[in-house]
């Protein structure tokens, strides 16, 4: 089982941002826990709200090899994180969903996000990043402020949680199974993570930066990306993009 170290910062412009910028000197299982963020970031450019007190906002720096090669399953890493949340969840009673390719749902609203992040050098990785912001004690008010449909843990439970007891529990999780998946791959979770997919057999949309594909979502590949069946019939195997379905 890999071992764990939580640097505690106030405040921060971002997690990960932190992790990046002090990648040299920041040892493999460094945990870094924020109370705040100035500039939370979210998968395209987007924000994450962080000024909420005792939310989760954290980043792990990741350092499991120094070449990287094809198998490494670095992508992969935030889907087998959110299916680690899901477990977590299922301690206080609540079943979640997964929206490909991380997001962690309840009744199809978010209650936690992943960013993860490399840092490379030709084949050889300075680090990874692993960023999750997850709503444990919102109030209604600004759950409404974020610009999607929200859900917060304590809202669901009906009473405040404690952080570290749900961080402790994250993490002790998380490390006990990494060294598996990292010598496995996405091939390890893929019944798992299949099991909790909220749209596979649905017609949907992906959309990425500047483009939009529509098809059948038929599954997942061995590396985690999802299989859509076209219009046409064709599989083609998506690697990005956000996913919209009725
Ligand atoms: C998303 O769903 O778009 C990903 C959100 C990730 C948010 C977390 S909060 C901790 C870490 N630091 C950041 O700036 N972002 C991630």
């Amino acid at each position: 089982m890999g071992s764990y170290n939580i640097l505690r910062l106030d405040e921060v412009d971002s997690t990960n941002l932190y992790a990046l910028r002090n990648l040299d000197t920041l040892t493999d299982g460094q945990v870094i826990l924020a109370e705040k963020q100035t500039h939370g970031r979210g998968r395209f450019q987007r924000g994450w709200v962080s000024h909420v007190p005792n939310n989760l906002y954290m980043s792990i720096v990741l350092k499991p090899c120094r070449e990287l090669n094809k198998s490494t399953p670095l992508a992969s890493l935030t889907q087998y994180m959110a299916l680690v949340i899901c477990d977590i969840l299922l301690f206080y009673g609540v079943e979640a969903g997964l929206k490909w390719p991380n997001d962690v749902l309840v009744r199809g609203s978010k209650i936690a996000g992943l960013l993860g992040e490399s840092s490379t050098v030709g084949k050889c990785l300075k680090g990874f990043v692993l960023g999750a912001g997850i709503n444990l004690n919102m109030t209604q008010g600004e759950i409404k402020s974020i610009d999607q449909p929200a859900v917060s843990l304590n809202l669901l439970t009906g009473s405040p949680v404690n952080r570290d007891d749900f961080l402790k529990a994250l993490l002790t999780q998380f490390f006990s199974g990494y060294g598996l998946f990292m010598e496995t791959g996405f091939s390890l979770i893929k019944e798992k993570f299949s099991k909790r997919s909220t749209f596979l057999g649905k017609k949907i949309t992906i959309t990425s930066l500047n483009s939009q594909i529509s098809g059948l979502a038929g599954g997942y590949s061995d590396d985690g990306s999802l299989l859509l069946i076209t219009e046409e019939g064709e599989e083609k195997e998506i690697t990005t993009g956000d996913v919209l379905y009725p």
